[in-house]
């Protein structure tokens, strides 16, 4: 049995990063859209006969054991996914790993514990980095890079395996980069850009690289406050981001000076507080440049949500990346949900990025088919829209 780029592999122990970082509540996985991606690399793998060795992170532990963010929950879902039994490893290099890798036959699977619970996983330092690696390369034969939400971390796991081992690409980095070749390269007029998110400091370089290519920036979510609040409005008690109120008045100078639509809410959803459970939601809607000064911005307003609706089945090519409210919670979930509605019925390419949105769309119900392509990754595929060379593929391709 052989996987492209590596040749034969039966017998063989390949580590395999994946991209397994699901949302978990307790120990329950509320969205396995990661694991359900990982899988057909590792099937494909397990199928030419290698003893498969996965590796992920869940979360951000600190270098050390966690047991929030363990992932034995993974594990089992994997397993169910696979249709085998997956052996989960205590540790990630330790005693467990070894005796978990030994105990492999060919075409079993294992997974060993969280990486990022060594120090060295994330290390700036080289060599701490490359001595972590040296002990995840040796518990393997080669390495397959599928974990696209990670390649652009230059990480022991991600970057310092792959200079040790023989090395391929896996499936779905492929497929990733091929949607992400076709956003940047010539993409289809219009092209339209949704964003959201709470932060606009997460989405400087994007829109930086953006307001010259894209036709169309609609900005929603909690970082659309920092841009209202450039613009000269109150926003009362909404996130705000005081330091990037200049970027955000370039940006708006920007795109007027380029002919870019950089297109604000008209309206928006507001309560008094964040919601935690505890009270009812008391959802109203005002006009954005009208915020009371008690008030907290948690949505978008169905006028502006239609506005953008339109842009965006008008287009030929979408990308989007962010919530635009907090959508966790019904009241505040319908901006959120007419954008992504608005995504099903392009007549092009609609792209969902980003580990929020790409869950959004899966826990308001919609039908994942529907969508052009849904990303694993948010961070990864904001970074290679930014232009920038992601350590994980490049490592790759040396
Ligand atoms: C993600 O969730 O975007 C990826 O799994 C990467 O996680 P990180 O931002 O903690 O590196």
């Amino acid at each position: 049995g052989s996987y492209d780029g590596l040749g034969d592999v039966a017998g063989k122990r390949v580590l395999v990063r994946s991209d397994l970082n699901v949302p978990l509540d307790g120990g329950r996985i509320t969205d396995d859209g990661r694991i359900r991606a990982s899988v057909p690399t590792i099937q494909a793998l397990a199928e030419a006969g290698a003893r498969v060795v996965v590796t992920a992170h869940l979360g951000r532990p600190k270098g050390a054991p966690e047991e929030k963010y363990s992932l034995r929950p993974v594990a089992g879902r994997l397993g169910e996914l696979l249709g085998r039994e997956v052996a989960f490893a205590e540790d990630t290099v330790g005693d467990s790993a070894r005796s978990t890798v030994e105990g492999l036959g060919d075409g079993d699977v294992a997974l060993l514990e969280n990486v990022r619970f060594n120090a060295g996983e994330t290390s700036k330092d080289d060599a701490e980095r490359g001595a972590f690696a040296d002990e995840l390369a040796s518990l393997a034969d080669a390495f397959v890079s599928d974990g696209f939400g990670v390649v652009h971390r230059k990480q022991a796991s991600v970057y310092d395996v792959a200079q040790r081992l023989p090395h391929a690409m896996g499936g779905l980095v492929s497929t990733e980069l091929e949607v992400m070749r076709r956003l940047t390269e010539e993409p289809e007029r219009p092209y339209v850009v949704v964003l959201g998110g709470s932060k606009v400091s997460d989405k400087l370089g994007v829109i930086d690289n953006l307001l010259g290519k894209a036709d169309a920036l609609l900005v929603g979510g909690g970082m659309l406050f920092t841009f209202l609040k450039a613009q000269g409005h109150e926003v009362g008690k909404s996130l705000l981001e005081e330091d990037q109120l200049d970027t955000c008045r370039e940006y708006l100078q920007r795109a007027a000076d380029s002919g870019v639509e950089l297109l604000l809410p008209t309206d928006v959803v507001v309560d008094d507080a964040f919601p935690d459970g505890e009270r009812t939601p008391q959802p109203q809607v005002v006009a954005a440049d009208a915020i009371p000064s008690h008030a907290l911005g948690l949505d978008i307003g169905p006028d502006s949500a239609a506005a953008f609706a339109e842009r965006i089945r008008g287009a030929r090519t979408v990308f989007w990346n962010g919530p635009m409210g907090v959508f966790e919670t019904a009241e505040f979930a319908d901006g959120t949900r007419v954008v992504a509605e608005a995504l099903t019925e392009v007549d092009g390419l609609s792209v969902v990025g980003g580990g929020d949105s790409a869950a959004a769309v899966r826990t308001l119900g919609f039908d994942e088919d529907a969508f052009g392509h849904i990303s694993t990754g948010g961070g990864a595929s904001l970074e290679y829209l930014e232009g920038k060379t992601l350590p994980g593929i490049a490592v790759l391709e040396d």
